[in-house]
């Protein structure tokens, strides 16, 4: 299998293949996505199969416009106030990384849903995306391109590496700008709405926008509300731990572990007192620290130390604000090892 590069042919290609219920793999501003008609439930088999994802775990459906919303959502079943969050979150957050649950057409097959009276919808930023899935069917069933509970791909190459030819096409985009999952929120109930996954969009911008959100009650591992209630996901293949700033630069540099610190300030703190370290082992995530960079970094960074061979990693937290509690919410994850 081999990356193909973006163009307007190679977009027709993938269409085509998504068309006769095949799986192309696609650059979008937070991940790479693997995607299948969404209607089309062989198509949809196959996308749990490459991944070896349990079918309890529903797939967020892409659009290219809001028509495609209404295919997938039945937005008279929502009330007054929910039907106004919605507009109000459409207008000022899509396209971008944002997916919203919704109730769901009847139509919609339970394989995409997990037999959830919701679905999840998305209409991505990035123009490719967009327009693949505008030359496809419209509506365009994708989880991360990945496979299930590892890293999610934020380069093509990531995608080679994790699901090779069990893709008819991988398009190669270069990198992506975000860098992290879509923010999923739940629009679904009638109570407040709800951060189901922190992602791409933060609290304060959502918030900003409609007012308080919630976070939902801690899911059984049988039944998770989102992927993103399970324990470990997103995780490396080497052993990860989570520290503070203040744990991170007491520890002890040792050659065979890594060190991935948030930003430039704090390695330097560190780095005082570990001269010896060589480098690959040693990253940050953002020099300045931002939060919004170090997302763009994150992903990618942990997939380049995880090929180092490394004993374990260390990572420091993010601070709590911006994209952090994202940041944290993948490092958490990576950090906690299945049994
Ligand atoms: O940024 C993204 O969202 C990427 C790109 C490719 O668009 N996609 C992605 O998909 O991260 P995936 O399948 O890796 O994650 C989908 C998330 C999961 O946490 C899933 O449980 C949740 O969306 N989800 C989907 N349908 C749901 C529903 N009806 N109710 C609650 N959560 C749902
Ligand atoms: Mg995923």
């Amino acid at each position: 299998m081999a990356l193909v590069p973006l163009s307007p042919d190679s977009l027709k290609t993938a269409a085509e293949i998504i068309l006769s219920g095949g799986l192309a793999a696609f650059p979008t501003e937070t991940v790479y996505g693997l995607g299948g008609d969404a209607f089309n439930t062989a198509a949809l088999a196959r996308i749990f199969e490459a991944k070896g994802r349990p079918r309890f775990d529903p797939l967020i459906i892409h659009i290219a416009d809001l028509e495609g919303l209404d295919r997938i959502a039945r937005l008279e079943a929502l009330d007054g106030e929910a039907r106004n969050k919605l507009e109000i979150l459409c207008e000022n957050l899509w396209p971008g990384p944002l997916t919203l649950i919704l109730p769901k057409r009847p139509g919609v097959p339970d394989l995409a849903t997990s037999g959830l009276p919701t679905a999840a919808v998305r209409l991505p930023s990035h123009p490719a995306a967009r327009e693949l899935i505008r030359l496809s069917t419209g509506t365009v069933a994708a989880p991360s391109a990945n496979p299930f509970g590892r890293l999610s791909p934020t380069r093509a190459e990531h995608v080679l590496a994790g699901l090779g030819d069990k893709v008819d096409i991988i398009l190669d985009g270069g990198r992506c700008g975000v860098g992290l999952e879509s923010t999923v929120l739940d629009l679904s109930g009638f109570e407040m709405p709800r951060i189901l996954r922190p992602g791409g969009v933060s609290r304060g911008q959502i918030e900003g926008l409609i007012g308080p959100v919630g976070t939902p009650d801690v899911a059984s591992p049988e039944r998770p509300l989102s992927p993103g209630q399970l324990l470990s996901h997103y995780a490396p293949g080497t052993a990860l731990s989570l520290h503070s700033e203040e744990e991170m630069i007491r520890l002890k540099p040792e050659k065979d572990e890594g060190y991935l610190f948030f930003d430039d300030a704090s390695r330097n703190r560190w780095a005082a007192g570990a001269a010896l370290v060589n480098k690959a082992n040693v990253r940050f995530l953002s020099a300045a620290g931002n939060t919004v960079e170090a997302a763009a970094n994150l992903f990618e960074t942990l997939h380049d130390m995880d090929r180092l061979g490394l004993r374990h990693i260390h990572a420091e937290k993010a601070p709590d604000e911006g994209l952090g509690p994202a940041i944290n919410d993948r490092l958490g994850r990576a950090a906690i090892r299945q049994g």
